[in-house]
């Protein structure tokens, strides 16, 4: 075979051909086999391509075919891309007004809930019967618990998991400066292990807290240590314990009629823990422990 052509042997063009002019007059009424020899394209150098006159214009034409429909993949492409940016914005402007509608309503909930703090210690106030004025100040103190874990956990802006050692925390100053006096300051100590829990948890556990740490002011000293520590069976463990007179010999929790323990075994329910009631360390005072997971 004479003519051994590089690559695709275009008409109008010398570049890689090596054929005679005789070859490329002839080159229409001969079509003819040629193989490339270029080592970097080697699966070419084994087909054999064949060329004649009409063969580069249909290549041309089959390459324009080709752009054209690049083209039009393109602006589909590009269409696309802007009708999902154009959907992604639509999103975010959701995002931030389901956020200010959030921040709104939770501002509504805490003004709400101080007007009834209001009310339950005006009432409070006015009541002729002691034990009646004594319950509705209780009932107050609640609400006001109830507000303050609100805002802590909304002071943490917006977000699905709560580091609750940090919560605590926060939650023992505020408690410690709510109750202390001159007399008897209340020291709220926290220890242990941080943990992030779902917002779901974190709720019924801080009003679980909130309790533990009101009956340990009431009926301890002046020390309450709040500890939170891994438990082998449920995952996780809390534990309110404090100092003073010792919890009485066979204290059932779930016997109690107290309000404050039948809050604390509903909400234990709700989260699928347990509760657990003993003394301290040295047997005196109290500690109860919330195991969940
Ligand atoms: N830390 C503690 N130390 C000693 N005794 C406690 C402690 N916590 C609870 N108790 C005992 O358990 C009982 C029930 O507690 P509970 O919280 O239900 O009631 P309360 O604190 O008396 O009233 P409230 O319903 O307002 O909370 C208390 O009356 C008390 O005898
Ligand atoms: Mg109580």
């Amino acid at each position: 075979m004479s003519g051994i052509r590089h690559g695709l042997d275009l008409d109008q063009s010398n570049a890689g051909v090596s054929g005679t002019s005789r070859d490329m007059g002839n080159r229409s009424a001969n079509p003819r086999q040629v193989q490339a020899d270029d080592q970097s394209s080697g699966y070419l150098s084994r087909v054999p391509i064949i060329i004649s006159g009409g063969t580069a214009r249909r290549a041309l034409e089959a390459c324009e075919r080709e752009l054209i429909q690049y083209k039009a993949m393109e602006r589909r492409l590009r269409d696309a891309l802007a009708e999902r940016e154009a959907r992604l914005r639509r999103k975010d402007e959701l995002i931030r007004r389901q956020e200010l509608l959030k921040r709104e309503s939770d501002h509504r909930l805490l003004n709400d809930l101080q007007m009834t703090i209001s009310l339950l210690s005006l009432q409070s106030r006015g009541a002729t019967n002691a034990e009646a004025a004594s319950q509705l100040a209780v009932a107050a103190n609640r609400v006001a618990m109830i507000a303050r874990i609100h805002h802590r956990l909304n002071s943490y802006g917006g977000v699905q998991t709560i580091e609750f050692r940090k919560f605590l925390e926060d939650f023992g100053l505020d408690f410690s400066a709510m109750v202390s006096s001159h007399e008897r300051p209340e020291q709220v100590v926290v220890e242990g292990i941080e943990i992030n829990l779902p917002v779901a948890t974190a709720i019924p556990l801080g009003f679980i807290a909130s309790e533990l740490i009101t009956n340990a002011a009431k009926y301890g000293k002046s020390r309450i240590t709040i500890r939170l520590e891994p438990d082998p069976e449920y995952g996780y463990a809390l534990s309110v314990s404090n100092d003073g007179p010792a919890l009485p010999e066979g204290f059932d929790p779930g016997a109690s009629a107290g309000l404050g323990m039948r809050i604390i075994q509903s909400f234990v329910r709700q989260i699928d823990g347990a509760l657990r009631s003993g003394r301290g360390d040295d047997g005196e005072g109290a500690r109860f422990t919330v195991r969940f997971r």
